[in-house]
C-alpha cells in the first residue's frame, strides 16, 4: 500500500522531530490501536520507547501472553508487564453496577499506570493509540488505555503521567486505516484484524458480581466460540463476537443426572463503526456446534442462547 508507506514515513519523521532524544512511555492495552502506535513509535525512536502493559486479568484467554510475546520476542520492544489481576478483582469484588465497574477499573488502571510510568526515568512523553473517532466521540469503540485515560481525564486530580506531553500518531486515522498501517509495519493480518475489545474487558461481559471463577469460565467459553468462528472462516465477516456469562442458573440434564448451572449468551454483530449494528445471521450448524462444545468442555455452563438484538434498540455489549 503506497499511501500507507508514505504515511508511515511521514509519521516517523514527525515523531523523531517531536520527541528528539527524550524518553516515551506507551500504554499498551493488548488491542490493535495501541500495538500499532507502539510499533510505529519504536520504528521511529527505538529504545527511547518503553511500553507499559497493565494486565487487568480481564482480557480474553491467552491474549496477555500473545501481546507480551509479540513485543518482547518479535519486536524486542522494552516492555513492562504488570500483572494486576489480583488488584483489579479485589477492587471489583461486590460491585454489580455497570458504570461503577467502569469507574473502578478506570481508577485502578490509572493508579497502576501512574505508579509504573513514574519508574521510567526521564520520560517526557506519553504515547497513546488515539484514533480519529476517539477524538470526535466520547465513547470509544476501540477500548484500551487511551479510552480509559480519556474518560477519566476530568475525574479528580491529575495523575502525574497526565503532565507528560502526548504522542498520538494515529489521531488522523480510522480503524481500517490503522489496520493497513499495522500491516505496513509488518504486523500479521490475524493480529491487525482482531475485533475491537472494550477497555473494561470481560468485567462488562459478566452481569452482576465478578469472581475469578466467573472470569475463568467466560474466558474458556469465549475461546471456544471464537475458535469455531475462525474454523468456519467467518471471523472477518463479523465486527465483534463474544460470550456473556449470565448470573442466571437453569435446569439441565446430563447423562441421567439433573444439572443446575449458568446460562451463557453468545453475541455477534456486523457494523462499520460500532454506532449501529445488526445481529449476525449465523448458519445454525455453527451455533449448534459451539453450544455443544461449550456445554461439554466448560464446567458451570449448561445452556447457551444467542442474542438476536440489533443496535438500536440494543447495545453491542450487555452492560
Ligand atoms: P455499545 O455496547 O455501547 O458498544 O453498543 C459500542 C462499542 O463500544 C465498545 N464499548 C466500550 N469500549 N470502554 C471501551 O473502551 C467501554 O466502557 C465500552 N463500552 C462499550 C463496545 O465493545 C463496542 O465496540
Amino acid at each position: 500500500d503506497w499511501t500507507m508507506a508514505a504515511y508511515r514515513d511521514e509519521q516517523i519523521a514527525k515523531i523523531r522531530e517531536q520527541v528528539g532524544s527524550a524518553k516515551v512511555v506507551c500504554g499498551l492495552s493488548g488491542g490493535v490501536d495501541s500495538s500499532v502506535a507502539a510499533v510505529l513509535i519504536h520504528e521511529a525512536i527505538g529504545d527511547q520507547l518503553t511500553c507499559v502493559f497493565v494486565d487487568t486479568g480481564l482480557l480474553r484467554k491467552d491474549e496477555a501472553k500473545q501481546v507480551t510475546e509479540l513485543f518482547r520476542e518479535h519486536y524486542n520492544i522494552p516492555l513492562v508487564h504488570v500483572d494486576a489481576s489480583k488488584e483489579f478483582l479485589g477492587e471489583l469484588a461486590g460491585i454489580s453496577d455497570p458504570e461503577t465497574k467502569r469507574k473502578t477499573i478506570g481508577r485502578v488502571f490509572i493508579e497502576i499506570f501512574d505508579r509504573e510510568a513514574a519508574k521510567i526515568e526521564g520520560a517526557e512523553f506519553l504515547a497513546q493509540g488515539t484514533l480519529y473517532p476517539d477524538v470526535i466521540e466520547s465513547v470509544s469503540a476501540t477500548g484500551g488505555p487511551s479510552a480509559v485515560i480519556k474518560s477519566h481525564h476530568n475525574v479528580g486530580g491529575l495523575p502525574d503521567f497526565m503532565k507528560l506531553k502526548l504522542v498520538e500518531p494515529l489521531r488522523e486515522l480510522f480503524k481500517d486505516e490503522v489496520r493497513a498501517l499495522g500491516r505496513e509495519l509488518g504486523l500479521t493480518d490475524a493480529f491487525v484484524g482482531r475485533h475491537p475489545f472494550p477497555g473494561p474487558g470481560l468485567a462488562i461481559r459478566i452481569p452482576g458480581e465478578i469472581t475469578p471463577e466467573a472470569v475463568a469460565t467466560l474466558q474458556d467459553a469465549d475461546a471456544i466460540y471464537l475458535d469455531e468462528i475462525r474454523k468456519a472462516g467467518l471471523y472477518d465477516d463479523i465486527w465483534q463476537a463474544f460470550a456473556v456469562l449470565l448470573p442466571v442458573k437453569t435446569v439441565g440434564v446430563m447423562g441421567d443426572a439433573r444439572t443446575y448451572e449458568k446460562v451463557l449468551a453468545l453475541r455477534a454483530v456486523t457494523s462499520t463503526d460500532g454506532m449501529t449494528a445488526d445481529f449476525y445471521q449465523f448458519p445454525w450448524d455453527i451455533l449448534a456446534k459451539t453450544a455443544t462444545r461449550i456445554i461439554n468442555e466448560v464446567r458451570g455452563v449448561n445452556r447457551v442462547v444467542y442474542d438476536v438484538t440489533s443496535k438500536p434498540p440494543g447495545t453491542i455489549e450487555w452492560e
